[in-house]
Order: C-alpha cells, then sequence, then structure tokens
C-alpha cells in the first residue's frame, strides 16, 4: 500500500513534514492552554504527569498515527476504511476517522475564538494600550474584551476565513509555503522573551511552581486534564496527524520524525510556561486565572519591558500564526474527505468547513458573556466543548487507534510501514502501543470520569 500516492499531493521533504507536523502540533494549546491549565492544576506534579503522558502515550500513538496515514494515503476516514478492509478487520474501525472529523468541528469552533484574542492583542499592544499597565488593568482590559460578543464574534470570523483560505488551496501550495517562514519566527520570539523573563526577580518562583512536584495537588481530574492535553499538544486522536502522515513521502523512517515533532513541541510549552509563571509571581497575579492567564500577564510585561510595543505585537501577530498552523490541520482531514468522497472541490469543501465551524463557535462566543450562566455539570459551553474533546474524544480516540495498530493490524504489515531501521526500537514502541498505551488511557478515562 505505501507505493500509493496521495490525490491532495505530497510534502516534498522529510523537513516539510516535520515542520507541517510540528506547525500542527504547536499552538494555542503550547502558548495559551499549558500554562493556564497548569496553573490551574497546581504546577510542578501537573507538568510531570503531563511529560509522562507525552512520553509514553503520546508520541507511540503518534508514530501509529502517521503510520496509518501513510499507509492509506486518504483522508483518515477513507484511510481506516481501506485499511480495515486490507487487513480484512470491520469496516467499523472507520468509526475512528468520522468521531475525529467530529472532534475536529468541534475543535475548530472553538480554537478560531481564542485564536482571535491573539488578533486582537495585536492591535491593542501595537495601539500603546498596555503601556504601564498595572496587573489589575490588564485584567480589566481582558475582561472587557470577552464581554463583547460582536468584537469576539469579527475576530473569530477573520481567524476561520484565514484557516479556511489555507485549508482551500491544498496542501503543497498552502500549507507548506506559510509554516516555513513562521515556525523558526516564532522560535526566535519566544527565546528572546525567555531571556526577558530570566531577568525578573519571579523567574526562580516561577520555575520551582513549574519543576518542584507537589502530589497533594493531583487530583483525579488533573489526570485527565494532563491526558487529554497531551493529546491535544500533540494534534492526536482526531485523524490531523493522519491526514499530515498521508502526504509523508514513503521512505521517511516515521520514530525519528515524530520524536523531532514532540520534542519541539514540549519544548515551547515548557519555555512558554517558563515565561509566563516568573511574569505571573513578578507582579502579584494568580497562577490559577483560567484561560485568559496569557492574556492577562504578558501585556503587564510588554507594559514594562524596552521595545515592549515592538516585542508584544510581534509575539501575538506570532501566537496567531502558530495558531493558523494549527487551524489548518483541524479542518484539512474534513475537506479531505469531501474532496476524496463527494468530488467536491478543494475550495467548496472549505468553506463548508469553515461555515460549520464557524456557527459552531458562536456558542463559545457567548458563553463568555450573554450565555455565561447557561451551563452543563457545572461547565459553560467553552468548558464543556473543551473538556468533551480535548479530555474525553481524543484520548478514546487514541485509545481505538493504539488497539488498532496494536493488535488489529498484522505484524508484519506494521513493521514494515514503521520503516524504523532498528527491531529493537520497533518492539520497544509495538509494546507501548499495544499495552501501555492502551491500558494507561483506558486507566485514566475509567478514573477520571467515574
Ligand atoms: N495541537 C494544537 C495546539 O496545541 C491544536 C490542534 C491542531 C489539535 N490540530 C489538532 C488538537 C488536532 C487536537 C487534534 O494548539
Amino acid at each position: 500500500m505505501a507505493e500509493q500516492n496521495s490525490i491532495h499531493g505530497l510534502w516534498r521533504s522529510r523537513w516539510l513534514f516535520i515542520l507541517a507536523a510540528t506547525g500542527s502540533a504547536v499552538g494555542l494549546g503550547n502558548i495559551w492552554k499549558f500554562p493556564y491549565i497548569t496553573g490551574e492544576n497546581g504546577g510542578g506534579a501537573f507538568v510531570l504527569v503531563y511529560l509522562l503522558c507525552i512520553c509514553l502515550i503520546g508520541l507511540p500513538v503518534m508514530i501509529a498515527e502517521v503510520l496509518l496515514g501513510r499507509a492509506g494515503r486518504q483522508s483518515p476516514i477513507n484511510t481506516m476504511t481501506a485499511i480495515a478492509k486490507d487487513q480484512q478487520v470491520s469496516s467499523a474501525w472507520a468509526g475512528i476517522g468520522w468521531m475525529g472529523a467530529m472532534s475536529g468541528f468541534l475543535i475548530l469552533s472553538f480554537y478560531s475564538v481564542i485564536a482571535g484574542w491573539a488578533l486582537d492583542y495585536v492591535f491593542n499592544t501595537a495601539s500603546g494600550a498596555f503601556s504601564g499597565v498595572t496587573a489589575q488593568q490588564s485584567g480589566e482590559m481582558f475582561s472587557s474584551l470577552l464581554a463583547s460578543p460582536l468584537t469576539l464574534l469579527f475576530w473569530h470570523s477573520v481567524f476561520m476565513f484565514l484557516t479556511m483560505a489555507v485549508v482551500a488551496r491544498g496542501v503543497n501550495k498552502g500549507l507548506e509555503k506559510a509554516i516555513q517562514v513562521l515556525m523558526p519566527l516564532l522560535f526566535i520570539l519566544l527565546a528572546v522573551l525567555l531571556a526577558y523573563a530570566y531577568t525578573l526577580d519571579g523567574f526562580g518562583q516561577g520555575f520551582d511552581f513549574l519543576f518542584s512536584f507537589d502530589f497533594s495537588k493531583l487530583s483525579s481530574e488533573s489526570v485527565i486534564v494532563a491526558l487529554g492535553h497531551a493529546f491535544f499538544t500533540l494534534s492526536l486522536g482526531m485523524g490531523a496527524i493522519m491526514a499530515y502522515g498521508a502526504y509523508m513521502p514513503g521512505n521517511v523512517s516515521i520514530g525519528k520524525t515524530v520524536l523531532m515533532v514532540g520534542a519541539l513541541d514540549t519544548l515551547v510549552a515548557l519555555v512558554a510556561g517558563l515565561i509566563i509563571f516568573p511574569i505571573v509571581f513578578t507582579n502579584g497575579l494568580e497562577p490559577s486565572a483560567g484561560p485568559g492567564l496569557l492574556f492577562q500577564t504578558l501585556p503587564v510585561a510588554f507594559g514594562q519591558m524596552p521595545f515592549g510595543i515592538v516585542f508584544g505585537s510581534l509575539f501575538f501577530i506570532l501566537v496567531a500564526f502558530a495558531a493558523w498552523s494549527s487551524s489548518i490541520s483541524l479542518g484539512e482531514p474534513v475537506v479531505a474527505w469531501a474532496v476524496e468522497t463527494l468530488g467536491m472541490g478543494r475550495i467548496k469543501a472549505a468553506v463548508i468547513v469553515g461555515l460549520v465551524g464557524w456557527v459552531l463557535g458562536i456558542g463559545t462566543i457567548l458563553s463568555f458573556n450573554l450565555w455565561s450562566d447557561v451551563t452543563l455539570f457545572g461547565k459553560t459551553i467553552f468548558d464543556t466543548l473543551d473538556f468533551l474533546t480535548a479530555n474525553i474524544m481524543l484520548p478514546l480516540g487514541g485509545l481505538l487507534i493504539a488497539v488498532f495498530v496494536g493488535w488489529k493490524m498484522r505484524q508484519n504489515d506494521v513493521m514494515a510501514e514503521a520503516a524504523m531501521g532498528n527491531p529493537l526500537l520497533f518492539n520497544i514502541w509495538h509494546i507501548t502501543v499495544k499495552f501501555i498505551a492502551p491500558v494507561g488511557i483506558a486507566f485514566v478515562l475509567y478514573n477520571g470520569l467515574k
């Protein structure tokens, strides 16, 4: 099967696959979500569990997901159908693709709203509105953004349009081009901000918060959030990485490539934490401030540092770009499916997917203002969507992927497609995917939801 080519095109090199997958992985999850959930879940112990989840579950599942994509060379739904047929197992396994498509829509809908915050902040920062602001003023400015549904809707619309414009252009013309420039720039700016954070009085305290373990702060809900975030940050469990794997050249070793993506993704999250928490402690802010953490803390720093307007505007531009290169991977699986199966043009498919995501996103927008007291199990619409997708649907998708690759596929086919080169490495991975990942996910899901 591996010799077949994708109708959507191929990444021109292994490096471009790494860039694209890193572009998908590195996004709001690393810069916005990781710091705030770390703050909410007490710091160090949560970070440790998250890192364990990345290594023991995330990376092995990521290898499995890329492998499936490359073996099937189609959208996740059709890939799963084709491989299930080839392996003579039930076609119900295509359900992985269908559930993934659903998770994709739901995540895209709120992802675009949050990315809209970053767009709004580009202009806020550039206008100098943050010069010399106190932590309290910065918090008030963030609240006033949330209180304005029309502003949120405007930026959500802009972001969704940008996302679908790239998806509509297709893999080579759209996705590759944007990512090549933006990813390196983001890394450079993060390094600059890290250097700044290092000069702050609160750096040591921020560092300790992230890396000293206090297990008394860890609840079973924290563990499920850590696992869910491992999936979210690596873009796993819904087919995004499977779709990207379908465009990966056949001769590339999957294992090394995935390790590289995982390492870059983790590095960016930890650096974001090392930037944000020193600012939090230096300015007497609350680590557990919630989804607004990034947006309340950084403006205070930008308002004080030399060239803060420049660095600040550039930073939020890059956050928006990181989100952009992620959100296109949320839309790609469904768009690829519509092109293959419904014979639709890419543009039309992208417009439809974008419209559905846009409408769903309105629920998230309203959950921050007019509908803020509409709750389900005590969670707002946004919190519910986030919890349902990241903490339940993605791990469940990952569990099914691990079981499928570990138990349902013929081991010889798996070995050939993985092309690990080294039998020992292959065995370690195969055992992890067969036993550790599924048992780990099942255990955490069971305990967290009980
Ligand atoms: N990984 C991205 C982030 O951290 C978000 C993302 C993109 C994603 N594609 C995904 C999450 C697919 C889950 C599934 O911001």
